[in-house]
């Protein structure tokens, strides 16, 4: 049985195709990024026993399987399974799993709570205010745990239950905590989490404690929690979940794929993602560039990735240093998801996006606040982290490395419900008040944002009174 869930293996939806994918198992190896190697499996810390860097999944055996050779017979397997009443058919992860590295016992092992299906919007209002005619968001933070986060986690977490371990563990900035603490709930695991203390926020917080994580704040930043996280799992059996997983980004692959298939396989100009640890944008760059090698999409679309001013070693290391080498900083942003000075796949980012012709760019925290409102205003909303993409547009609509009839998608990673300690604080003007933040604005600077504030309106309990402001409001509008 998958996890909690009612689920039969292989599948029957009705589609011949199945027979197929349940003869041929997908071989896939583990490769350094750096040296090539390929060791048969990984070590506890998921780093190359021989030069210490990343490693990565690819996958010989696509060529020898006939189905992925037929991007029109996959195509319309994976539609098939939206019918389907299985657990693992009706998550918009494994629903893809052809595409995934092989997990032995399956049926025993995987742990889903129904994540992806995240839906693609429109966004009018911002689209006008970035200078674009067609602009879209995928909206991740519509996934179980409300960030982009479990689409990862999932497979991950299956992973280290097949591999019989009793402790998971991550440091994050929230979103990676709260949604490992639920998968490991699900499937019967502790976790433990190890948070840098009073820089996450207080919603990020609640979800790792309900679902039973032993949760550490730590007094250090999100970096420093990574280097005792990764002495711990040297030295105790604790699985580690964090993005140097490389399950975690097949994982991730999958929110580029449901979003191609979203957009009927016609890839849009460009695909704009925040970067943090980076892990994500190494994954979507990963699923666009195995979708154009398996003749599932014929471009590809220009990934690019933005940082906010006071966290952004990716983007200093690409516009500095030709993306050499990066500099490790101490990050500040009232992006809390987003605080991170040394991002562990930076090498991984950077492929992709040399491979796919993207852009790095920095926003300042006024411009991720304005940005974050602009996207509410269009009734979506998402949490600070995730609106420097749409900050991002506008200023690459600037430099004109987008052009005002160019199709852009923006990844929005985490939902709005995330931070709302960020939202009031914007919406009454106090957010900057006492932030001594890289990239803050003065007092000035702020008021410029006071079109975008919808402070609440504390009134007397009478009609009239409640008249007169929605009158001004009228007058105002
Ligand atoms: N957006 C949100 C909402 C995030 O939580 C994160 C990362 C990112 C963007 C950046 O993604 O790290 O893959 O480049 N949050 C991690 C965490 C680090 O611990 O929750 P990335």
């Amino acid at each position: 049985m998958c996890k909690g869930e009612h689920h039969q293996w292989p599948l029957s939806t009705g589609s011949k195709l199945l027979s197929i994918t349940r003869t041929i198992e997908t071989v896939s190896r583990l490769r350094c990024i750096a040296c090539g190697a390929t060791p048969n499996s990984a070590g506890q810390d998921f780093r190359c026993t021989a030069c210490g860097d990343l490693l990565e999944f690819f996958f010989p055996g696509w060529t020898l399987d006939p189905l992925l050779s037929d991007p029109t017979s996959l195509k319309s397997l994976w539609l098939n399974r939206r019918t389907s009443s299985d657990a693992l058919d009706q998550s918009g992860v494994w629903r893809f799993r052809e595409l995934l590295p092989h997990i032995p016992n399956l049926e025993e092992h995987a742990i889903t709570l129904r994540e992806g299906n995240t839906p693609l919007y429109r966004l009018p209002r911002c689209a006008r205010a970035a200078g674009v005619e067609n602009l879209q968001a995928k909206h991740q933070g519509m996934n179980p745990t409300a960030s982009f986060k479990d689409t990862g986690m999932t497979f991950a977490a299956s992973s280290a239950h097949q591999s019989g371990f009793r402790w998971v563990a991550c440091a994050s900035t929230g979103n990676t905590s709260a949604s490992m603490a639920a998968y490991a709930a699900r499937g019967n695991m502790h976790s433990l989490v190890l948070i840098p203390e009073g820089k996450i926020s207080w919603g990020k917080l609640s979800q790792s404690l309900d679902y039973g994580a032993l949760t550490c704040q730590l007094r250090t930043d999100f970096d420093g929690c990574v280097q005792i996280l990764n002495d711990l799992v040297r030295q105790k059996p604790v699985y580690l979940l964090n993005s140097v997983n490389p399950y975690r980004i097949e994982g991730q692959k999958t929110a580029a794929i449901e979003l191609m298939e979203q957009l009927a396989w016609q890839p849009p100009d460009h695909i704009i993602v925040p970067g943090g640890n980076l892990g994500n944008s190494s994954a979507i760059g990963k699923a666009l560039l195995e979708m154009r090698e398996l003749k599932l999409i014929s471009r590809l679309p220009k990934l690019s990735i933005i940082q906010a001013h006071g966290a952004n070693p990716f983007y200093r290391s690409v516009r500095e240093f030709g993306g050499k080498k990066l500099e490790p900083m101490t990050a500040d942003t009232l992006a809390t998801a987003i605080r991170i000075g040394n991002p562990a796949s930076w090498k991984k980012a950077l492929r992709v996006l040399q491979a796919t012709g993207g852009e790095v760019e920095e926003v300042t925290e006024l411009e991720i606040a304005a940005a974050k409102a602009e996207i509410g205003a269009d009734g979506i909303g998402c949490e600070p982290a995730s609106a420097v993409t749409l900050a991002g547009l506008k200023k690459l609509r600037q430099s004109g490395f987008v052009k005002p009839a160019e199709a852009v998608v923006l990844i929005l990673t985490g939902h709005l419900l995330k931070d709302p300690d960020f939202t009031i604080k914007f919406h009454r003007g106090d957010l900057f008040a006492d932030a001594a933040v890289a990239g803050a604005p003065d007092e000035t600077e702020a008021a410029k944002a006071k079109y975008l504030q919808r402070a609440p309106v504390v009134l007397d309990a009478n009609l009239a009174a409640v008249i007169a402001a929605l009158d001004a409001a009228e007058r105002n509008s």
